[in-house]
C-alpha cells in the first residue's frame, strides 16, 4: 500500500469499533484493484457524532460506513438521503461529493444479493424472517417485492405487526407479522421455502442458542443467518445437517460491504477477495468455528 498526498480516505465510525472487519475487507479490495484508497476505523462516541461529521467534511474523508450506535442519528448530519434511508430511518454508508454528504443503506440489498448470488431462488417463494429490528427491517424492505410471500415473526410482536402492515401496503403484497415463539416458528416453517434469522440469537458468546429446533429443518429449505460471529451458528450447522442450502452471515457482510465499495469507488467489488479477507480475519480470531 503506497499512501500519497492523493490517497482517498474511507472509514467506519462506531462505538465500539475495535472488532470491525470493514478495514480488513475494504483494504483488501482496494489493494486488489490497485485503487489509491485507504480504509480506517474511527472510534466515535455518540456525544461526538456531530463533531466527527464536521471532521469528515473538513478533512475531505471520501466515504464512510456507519455502525452502532450512529445509524439513525447520522441522518441529521447529512445533506441528502435516498428513499431506503428515509424509510428505514437509518444509514450505513456515506459518500462525500465535494462536501455534500449523501446517505445510503446497503444492508437490505446486501442480504438480497447474498441470497441470490448463492443460488437461493426467491421468486414466488415464501420467506420466514425472524426478527424486526434494524437489520430485519432493512432486509424485509428489499425482500418484499422479490418474494411471493413474507412472514415476519418478532419477540416484541408489535414491531413485527407494524412492519408487516407498512410493507404490505407499500408494495401491495402479502406480508404477515406475528409473535415469535417455538409454535409460530414451527407452524410458519412448514410451508416456507426460505428461513432468515435476523435476530442476534446465536451470536457469540451464545453459541448453543438457536430459535429453530433441528427437527423443523428440511433439505428443501434455504437458510440464511445474519449472525457472522461465529461463521457457523447453531442454526446454520443444524440446517446443514438437515441437508438445507445454507448462506452464512459472512455473505451478507460481504455483499453489503461490496455495495458500499461500489458507491465510493464506482468500481465493481472483488467479492472473492473480500470474502477471503473476512474469513481469514475471522479464523485468526477463532470465530470461524
Ligand atoms: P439489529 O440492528 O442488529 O437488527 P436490533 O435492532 O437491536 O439490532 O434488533 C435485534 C433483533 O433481535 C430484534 O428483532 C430482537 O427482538 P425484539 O425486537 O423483541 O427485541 C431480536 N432478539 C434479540 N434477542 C432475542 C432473543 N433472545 N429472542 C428473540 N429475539 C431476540
Amino acid at each position: 500500500m503506497d499512501i500519497s498526498g492523493k490517497t482517498r480516505v474511507c472509514g467506519v465510525i462506531g462505538d465500539p469499533i475495535g472488532h470491525t472487519l470493514s478495514p480488513t475487507i475494504h483494504n483488501a479490495a482496494f489493494n486488489h484493484l490497485g485503487l489509491d484508497f485507504v480504509f480506517l476505523a474511527f472510534h466515535v462516541k455518540a456525544a461526538e457524532l456531530e463533531k466527527a461529521m464536521r471532521g469528515i467534511r473538513g478533512l475531505g474523508i471520501h466515504g464512510l460506513n456507519v455502525t452502532m450506535p450512529h445509524k439513525s442519528a447520522v441522518i441529521g448530519c447529512l445533506d441528502e438521503v435516498d428513499f431506503t434511508v428515509r424509510f428505514l430511518g437509518s444509514a450505513n454508508t456515506i459518500l462525500n461529493r465535494g462536501g455534500k454528504l449523501s446517505g445510503f443503506s446497503t444492508d437490505g440489498v446486501g442480504a438480497l444479493k447474498a441470497l441470490l448470488e448463492n443460488g437461493v431462488d426467491l421468486s414466488g417463494k415464501k420467506v420466514l424472517l425472524l426478527g424486526a429490528g434494524g437489520a430485519a427491517k432493512a432486509i424485509a424492505f428489499v425482500l418484499v417485492p422479490e418474494v411471493g410471500e413474507l412472514a415476519i415473526l418478532n419477540r416484541s410482536v408489535e414491531k413485527a405487526e407494524e412492519l408487516a402492515e407498512t410493507l404490505g401496503h407499500m408494495f401491495n403484497r402479502k406480508v404477515m407479522g406475528g409473535s415469535l415463539s417455538p409454535n409460530t416458528i414451527k407452524t410458519n416453517l412448514r410451508d416456507s421455502d426460505v428461513l432468515l434469522n435476523a435476530t442476534s440469537v446465536g451470536m457469540k458468546p451464545n453459541l448453543s442458542q438457536s430459535l429453530v429446533a433441528p427437527e423443523w429443518l428440511r433439505s428443501d429449505l434455504s437458510v440464511m443467518d445474519i449472525v457472522y460471529n461465529p461463521v457457523k451458528t447453531k442454526l446454520t450447522k443444524d440446517a446443514e445437517a438437515a441437508g438445507a442450502k445454507v448462506v452464512s452471515g459472512v455473505e451478507m457482510l460481504i455483499y453489503q460491504g461490496a455495495e458500499s465499495f461500489e458507491i465510493w469507488t464506482g468500481k465493481s467489488a472483488p467479492i472473492k477477495v473480500m470474502r477471503k479477507a473476512a474469513l481469514n480475519k475471522l479464523s485468526s480470531k477463532g470465530e470461524s468455528k
